[in-house]
């Protein structure tokens, strides 16, 4: 039995932004943004090192209205949770880690707090059938996105409402994925939940990223 362990990271360590550099296709270093600092990251470890995860941000300032090209045209705000960075690491791909993933960071959004998830993803995405079973749907035409260091990404926006039904489905789904995954031999043990984790407050987030963007910080994973 192999084993994943979920977390929920406050901080994007040099080791996940690695992984995301990787599977990005881009130098090491050079995928850290403003919003990651401002962010949580829900991180999937084997072995220690992080083999997936999905960037959440909190809506205000907007991560995709910052890389819209001319202007993003879904919800912002506090109640906005914006879902970004999915990637899972080549080794570990189509067994199912993207979608616990996802099911981790919707099942933990309170719907007391979070009104609509949001995200955008490119035409083809091979995981589009999946956020639709979840979900997202496409409400408005696609645009162009500067979404360092890529610099025109053509991608749908696609969006979620979060209420307390779809909280319990999401729950359900998720419980009945991670039974299919370890019924498959992948035991899958923490969890993606706010409760568990303290995330840095907010201001002080962004004024520590402040002025040092791409610079390395917060060597190694756990
Ligand atoms: C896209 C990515 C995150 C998928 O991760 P994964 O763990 O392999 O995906 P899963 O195994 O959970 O599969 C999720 C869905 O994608 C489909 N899928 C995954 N890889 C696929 C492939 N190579 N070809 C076709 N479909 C594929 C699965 O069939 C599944 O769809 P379904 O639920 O409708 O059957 C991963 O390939 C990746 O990191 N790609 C590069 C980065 C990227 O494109 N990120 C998305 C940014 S929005």
């Amino acid at each position: 039995m192999r084993l994943l362990t979920i977390r929920r990271e406050w901080q994007l360590t040099a080791k996940m932004e690695l992984l995301r550099a990787t599977v990005l296709g881009f130098e090491p270093g050079s995928t850290r943004d403003r919003f990651d600092a401002c962010s949580s990251h829900v991180v999937a470890y084997a072995d220690g090192a992080p083999v997936g995860m999905v960037r959440v941000t909190p809506s205000s300032p907007s991560l995709p209205s910052w890389w819209a090209r001319d202007g993003w045209s879904l919800p912002t705000g506090s109640d906005v949770a914006e879902l970004s960075r999915a990637v899972v690491a080549a080794a570990w791909r189509s067994h199912g880690l993207y979608r616990l993933l996802m099911l981790e960071v919707l099942a933990a959004l309170p719907p007391r707090t979070v009104r609509i998830a949001t995200a955008a993803i490119e035409p083809d995405f091979v995981g589009r059938r999946f956020l639709e079973r979840v979900g997202f749907r496409v409400s408005v035409a696609g645009q162009f996105f500067r979404d360092e260091p890529r610099a025109m990404t053509f991608v749908v926006p696609i969006l979620t409402p979060v209420d307390t039904e779809r909280h319990e489905r999401w729950m359900e789904m998720l419980a009945a994925w991670r039974e299919k995954l370890a019924a498959g031999g992948l035991a899958v043990s923490g969890s993606a939940g706010l409760e568990t984790s303290q995330p840095v407050p907010r201001d002080d987030a962004i004024a520590a990223d402040a002025g040092r963007d791409h610079v390395q910080h917060g060597e190694g994973g756990p």
